[in-house]
């Protein structure tokens, strides 16, 4: 078993300057797209009764990387080996979750809180565990509920089609979902109501969120209610960039000690500047 990761103050600095070199890495080469859709492949292979797969890194194991629905994202992780590269310590779980976070962050979308500690893995789960685009409604909850999400999570988890597109030469569909395929918006859901459209595509997956009525429910509301849409988005994409990852108390510990020995630093400012004003001033008077 892997050791487990210390996330003391110097790892959160890592992550503190890992973000903003992949804030910087996505928008100059345009990669957000590819970027998520690596952090949802490495995660959504967990198994919640067995607790294999998951957030582990272990998408970068050649045997993984070659499993059909990963066909492609071998670019995403050299993009991410560029930012490994500088920093060491992060393990890659960590980083392509970051990665993924960053990239709906930096297209305009909501901010998907991030947690470190996730511990690297080498064993890599069977071929089958994504989802089959060709397939419908009771595939795509075999799947989600095998990771242990719900329903709502399934809807708003499929928005993340508001970016990127499909590559035919990657999984054989063509096209992007949304006009505005790097920008992170609620325009997948109405696209989706408004149905076929010109040069835009919908996976029978896709489709599949109209048939069932629980699904279609959360579809008409994110297509009505960005800000829904964002809440909902940002607490499933939590809780995928966490499935088999249980965060030590110790992360949030550290983070929430960090915060307040900050705080007290700038308390201990403002005192000074506040004793130093009333000496000048008590000084200026006596002259
Ligand atoms: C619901 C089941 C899902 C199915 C069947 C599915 C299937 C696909 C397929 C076939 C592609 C095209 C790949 C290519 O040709 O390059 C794709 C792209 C993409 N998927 Fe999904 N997906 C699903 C859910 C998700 C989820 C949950 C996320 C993220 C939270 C996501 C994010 C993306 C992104 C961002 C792209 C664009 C990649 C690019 O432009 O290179 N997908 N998906």
């Amino acid at each position: 078993m892997a050791a487990p990761v210390v996330v003391d103050a110097a790892y959160l600095k890592e992550i503190d300057k890992a973000r903003r070199q992949l804030r910087a890495l996505i928008s100059s080469k345009n990669c957000a797209p590819i970027m998520l859709r690596l952090a949802w492949h490495d995660a959504g292979t967990f198994d919640v009764k067995t607790k294999t797969g998951g957030a582990n890194g272990s998408i970068r194991n050649d045997e993984e990387l070659k499993h059909g629905a990963n066909s492609g994202l071998k670019i995403a992780i050299e993009f991410c080996e560029e930012v490994k590269k500088n920093h060491p310590r992060i393990t890659y779980a960590d980083l392509y979750q970051l990665a993924g976070v960053v990239a709906v962050e930096i297209t305009g979308g909501p901010t998907v809180e991030f947690v470190p500690g996730r511990k690297d893995s080498l064993v890599s789960p069977k071929e089958g565990r994504l989802p089959d685009a060709k397939q419908g409604v009771q595939h795509l909850r075999d799947i989600f509920y095998r990771m242990g999400l719900s329903d709502k999570d399934i809807v708003a988890l499929s928005g993340a089609h508001t970016l990127g597109r499909a590559h035919p030469e990657r999984s054989g569909f063509a096209g992007a979902w949304t006009n505005e395929p790097l920008k992170f918006d609620n325009s997948y859901f109405g696209e989706l109501l408004k149905g076929e459209s010109e040069g835009l595509l919908k996976l029978p997956t896709d489709k599949a969120l109209l048939e069932d009525p629980e699904f279609h429910h959360y579809v008409e509301l994110y297509a009505k209610d960005e800000d829904a849409f964002f809440r909902d988005y940002a607490i499933a994409h939590k809780k995928l960039s966490e499935l088999g990852f249980a965060p030590s108390s110790s992360a949030s510990k550290v983070k929430s000690s960090t915060v307040l020995a900050q705080s007290a630093v700038g308390v201990a400012v403002a005192a000074t500047v506040v004793v130093l004003s009333y000496l000048y001033e008590a000084r200026r008077i006596k002259k």
